[in-house]
């Protein structure tokens, strides 16, 4: 298989998990890394053998040979960086969200394709074993037709150091988890056409690494989507939960059996599917998938390096990272004015194929 040429920039946190993922494929060369915290670039280049360490994102562009930018920089820097990138006729695969404005994204999408080039973004809980094996339990009608379908991930909130942001507008845990469960109803049930939702802030204070902070975007959302054919998800997400079973946290209800997914979907668990009459009895639980082993939720960037090296389509595309974050932010406009709101964009659904 060929190499692809990727440089990432952003290297904080998720930087420590993505570079071994990607040093470890063999579609991949990394050839820089770009951090204004100069001494991070300097020793991924080091463990990784990189032979490019940078400070300033202008000066990768321009004198680095590439294809893929991987963008794991803070939520405010992802937009205008995609559009250097995509501009610079580089294909980009961002962590999420692609940008935190709905007309950017599409501009972002639109500026893609001029250049002949993709833009991907996180999650990718559509490439895990998992989300396969609910697509396949889907199609082949084994629990009929699914008009019913739940989302819920939620956990007591972030609290080290340099975690305000979580708290302050533009965070919210909608936007940190509960978008991995949209990714996934969508991706199985479709795009949503409209959606209604509450969302609130429960806790109004935080203490983050012993400072007291006021809480402005949502630690508790509800919300209900529309898929058409009268087909209903409902995702909970929130910062106020002190504990959750996760022997299911992702249901689907068809007309003739259910089927659950364990785990989270950045760490998706087993799936397990009734076949029968629930009221009667007649049918019984049992498990499809075990839990996976080879799926981890920072293998996006890898899985489109793969996919560029190949030629193939992925399965993963920015239109539906976009739709996800319209539906996001339509969530909070419909809990602001108490009023269903439609949805306007559309991603190619069924997804492809994936590709081995
Ligand atoms: N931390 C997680 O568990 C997690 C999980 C999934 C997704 N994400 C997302 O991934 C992204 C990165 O998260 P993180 O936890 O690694 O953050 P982080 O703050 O640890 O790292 C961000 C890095 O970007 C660098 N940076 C800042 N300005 C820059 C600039 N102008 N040019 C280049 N680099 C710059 C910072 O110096 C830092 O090293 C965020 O969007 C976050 O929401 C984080």
């Amino acid at each position: 298989m060929r190499k692809v040429r990727v440089a990432v920039v952003g290297c904080g946190n998720v930087s420590e998990k993505y570079l071994p993922h990607l040093q470890q494929s063999p579609a991949v060369e990394l050839v820089a890394v770009c951090d204004p915290l100069y001494e991070r670039a300097q020793r991924h280049a080091r463990t990784y053998s990189i032979e490019h360490a940078f400070q300033d994102i202008d000066q990768l562009l321009v004198e680095v040979d590439f294809e893929l930018l991987v963008n794991l920089t803070p939520m405010p820097l992802h937009a205008p960086f995609n559009r250097k990138a995509l501009e610079a006729g580089r294909n980009v695969w961002c962590e999420k969200p692609i940008a935190a404005d709905l007309k950017e994204a599409q501009a972002l999408l639109a500026l893609a394709q001029q250049h002949g080039v993709g833009l991907w973004g996180a999650p990718s809980g559509p490439i895990s074993p998992v989300f396969q094996s609910m697509e396949q339990v889907l199609s082949s009608g084994a629990i009929g037709n699914v008009y019913v379908a739940h989302g819920i991930f939620g956990w007591s909130g972030p609290s080290w150091p340099g975690s305000a942001w979580f708290y302050q507008k533009g965070g919210g845990s909608l936007f940190d988890l509960g978008v991995y469960s949209l990714t996934m109803l969508t991706g199985l049930l479709g795009p949503a056409q409209s959606v209604v939702a509450m969302a609130g802030i429960a806790v109004r204070e935080r203490v983050i690494a012993g400072e007291t902070i006021a809480v402005e975007a949502d630690d508790n959302v509800a919300l209900i989507l529309d898929h058409g054919n009268t087909a209903y998800s409902v995702t909970q997400t929130g910062f106020v939960y002190g504990t959750q079973r996760n022997d299911w946290t992702i249901q689907l209800i068809g007309t003739e059996g259910a089927m659950t997914m364990a785990g989270y979907a950045w760490d998706p668990g087993e799936v397990r599917v009734y076949q029968g009459d629930h009221m009667s009895n007649t049918g019984r639980w049992e498990t499809v998938q075990q839990e996976p082993q080879e799926y981890v939720w920072q293998g996006g960037a890898t899985y489109i390096a793969e996919c560029l090296a190949k030629e193939v389509q992925p399965r993963l595309s920015g239109a539906h990272a976009v739709h996800v974050l319209e539906v996001m932010l339509a969530a909070l406009q419909s809990a602001q004015t108490g009023q269903r709101v439609q949805i306007t964009s559309t991603f190619p659904w069924p997804l492809p194929a994936l590709e081995q």
